[in-house]
């Protein structure tokens, strides 16, 4: 049976791949709703790309749902200087057809949580700061028992920050929820920078993608191309990391990646090291395993997975 999961997420050039990638896998992953938040791009824009990749994919069946606006304590921080000022630049960005869902993000998967039937529960993907994830905690912790798994996007241990020196952008966006939902007891496999570092998008690996020849294919390369020029100059490298399908990957196929059992706590405080997570990675606290953290990735077998479930669309168009 497929795995019922909620993908939460800030499109975002790298969160739309995730999608489209999700999107593609019908028999494995159950996308029951997707959720957005700010984060890259402000919420109104967010919420909208998220919708066009619903369009995009002929997933329309899929409800989109806007969350929250900011994060819990910090001022919001947006990175239009990576993603362009639509957030998905590198393709046309319209109005698209899928409408938004009325419910609030939050209630939707508070909702999901205490109405699924699964009795493993409901698998969350947050590709963004984890806003929306934590306000679920708090305002209903009845969700607790109903999470299967909280599959993120975020942090890093040895590639130091990629928004502040020592902090990744989406826990440095909201780093107080990214502490309630550290805390929040359930199993969570975090990919960060460590890994995402390992999954460049190639020039080479885009033209795969591109000679798929079908209109999701098609905007995934035009994503990428605009979404790898920051990062090629940023770190001197061909191409940009791409983050957020790695959540997507490792439900689809775990062997991909290597992960260990870490204490890793988020500071809140530091002005100098807000965001940072500190990843007990060689067991020195003694403090109890929180995450998953992954820390190695088979980067020809991701490009593999993506490219194949890209070519998915080939057979629909
Ligand atoms: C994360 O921040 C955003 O720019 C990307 O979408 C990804 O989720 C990487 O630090
Ligand atoms: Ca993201």
């Amino acid at each position: 049976m497929a795995r019922p999961v909620i993908i939460d997420c800030d499109p975002g050039q790298d969160d739309a791949v995730a999608l489209l990638l999700a999107f593609a896998a019908p028999e494995a992953l159950d996308v029951l709703g997707v959720t957005t938040v700010a984060g890259n791009v402000p919420l109104a824009l967010t919420q909208r790309n998220a919708r066009l990749m619903v369009d995009l994919a002929g997933r329309r069946d899929v409800p989109v749902f806007a969350g929250c606006a900011r994060p819990l304590v910090c001022e919001l921080v947006t990175a239009e200087y990576v993603h362009g000022q639509t957030g998905i630049d590198g393709i046309e960005v319209r109005e698209p057809e899928q409408p938004l869902e009325p419910r609030h993000a939050v209630d939707f998967i508070i909702d999901t949580l205490l109405s699924h039937t699964d009795p493993e529960g409901v698998t969350l993907v947050p590709t963004g700061p984890l806003t929306n994830i934590a306000m679920a905690l708090v305002k209903e912790p009845r969700i607790v028992p109903r999470i299967r798994e909280i599959v993120i996007m975020g942090g890093a241990m040895r590639e130091g920050g990629n928004h502040t020196p020592s902090a990744e952008f989406n826990i440095r966006v909201d780093p107080h929820a990214a502490d309630v939902v550290l805390r929040c007891g359930r199993p969570i496999t975090m990919f960060g920078l460590d890994v995402t570092h390992q999954v460049p998008a190639t020039r080479e690996r885009i033209a795969r993608i591109a000679a798929l020849d079908n209109p999701v294919a098609a905007a995934v390369a035009g994503m990428l191309s605009f979404y790898g020029r920051f990062d090629s100059r940023k770190y001197g490298m061909d191409g940009a990391p791409l983050h957020d399908p790695c959540t997507i990957a490792y439900l689809l196929s775990p062997d991909l990646f290597e992960t260990r059992a870490c204490h890793v706590a988020v500071e809140t405080d530091s002005p100098l090291t807000r965001g940072h997570t500190a990843v007990d990675f060689w067991h020195v606290t003694g403090l109890p395993e929180n995450v998953h953290w992954a820390h190695r990735v088979d980067a020809d077998g991701f490009y593999r997975l993506l490219t194949a479930r890209l070519d998915r669309y080939s057979a629909k168009t």
